[in-house]
């Protein structure tokens, strides 16, 4: 489709993002209200989500704010519902919600790492990709269209000391999944794509330790950290038209940070 630079790139699309009360998901939720999209929140945090959402519709927005733990399936199939009902068929699906538990700061690690700890994260960061996949994926083949992102991140590609086996392991199968969705989905017109950011300045980040950043930021090219509307627009760009032909990709926003 054809689109004249002044067009809102998203007009008429449904768009889901989940983990959307964070730094990169509510830059992401901005950048989508901002391209003429519907938008429709999800976050375990009901007074955030509400907050962010009231904020959206003042700037113009149609969204939702639908509450979940993104690791539950019924949770999660309620907020698919409410968001359906609400806003229209979902297309554009963003599996943006991730945690990465730190012990003062620091990684856990893997000989002293609790089991139910173990098993949230997977939950959180990989269980909920498959569950609005399941979810969402049915209206998409039926109506042929579809895009769906999800955040892994240059750990998901590469050792890096500053996180734990669970962020990372679910990070790598996140890549795994992406490119087997692509595969199955593709024939469908749904494209599947992954992102993979680098340090990015949020919350999850600011509870690190000062010098982890700065030894980042000294090895990354760019010199610096990313920002939360450096990654929504390249989400914007994977799941626009002029990316239709994309698809089973992993994209860096990482500043040249390990170039995987
Ligand atoms: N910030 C970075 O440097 C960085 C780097 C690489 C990848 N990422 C990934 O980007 C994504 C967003 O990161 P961020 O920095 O914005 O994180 P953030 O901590 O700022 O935000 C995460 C959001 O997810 C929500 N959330 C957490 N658990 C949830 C659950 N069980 N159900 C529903 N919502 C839940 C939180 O309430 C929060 O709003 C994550 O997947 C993260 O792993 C971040």
């Amino acid at each position: 489709m054809e689109t004249s630079p002044n067009t809102p790139t998203h007009a008429g699309r449904v768009v889901l993002v989940t983990g959307a009360c964070g730094g990169i998901g509510a830059a992401i939720a901005r950048r989508y209200v901002q391209a003429g999209a519907a938008v429709c929140l999800v976050d375990r945090d009901a007074a955030a989500g509400e907050a962010l959402a009231a904020r959206l519709r003042q700037e113009g927005g149609q969204v939702h704010f639908a509450q979940a733990d993104v690791g539950n399936f019924e949770q999660c199939q309620a907020a698919c519902d409410t968001a359906q009902s609400t806003l229209g068929p979902v297309d554009t699906v963003i599996n943006n919600a991730g945690i990465s538990p730190k012990r003062q700061g620091l990684p856990v690690p893997i000989w002293q790492m609790e089991p139910a700890e173990w098993r949230q994260v997977v939950d959180v960061n990989l269980n909920s990709v498959f569950h609005f996949t399941r979810l969402l994926a049915p209206g998409m083949v039926e109506r042929r269209y579809g895009r769906i992102v999800s955040m892994s991140s240059v750990a998901g590609k590469a050792y890096l000391d500053i996180v734990a086996a669970h962020y990372s392991t679910t990070k790598a199968a996140l890549i795994g999944l992406t490119r087997h969705l692509a595969g199955e989905l593709g024939p469908h017109g749904i494209t599947v794509n992954a992102l993979a950011p680098g340090r990015i300045d949020t919350p999850m980040v600011a509870g690190a330790p000062q010098a982890a950043n700065d030894a980042v930021t000294a090895v990354t090219p760019l010199r610096r950290l990313g920002t939360p509307n450096e990654v929504a627009d390249a989400c914007l760009f994977l799941t626009s038209d002029q990316a239709g032909f994309i698809t089973g990709q992993v994209i860096d926003v990482a500043g040249g940070w390990l170039m995987t």
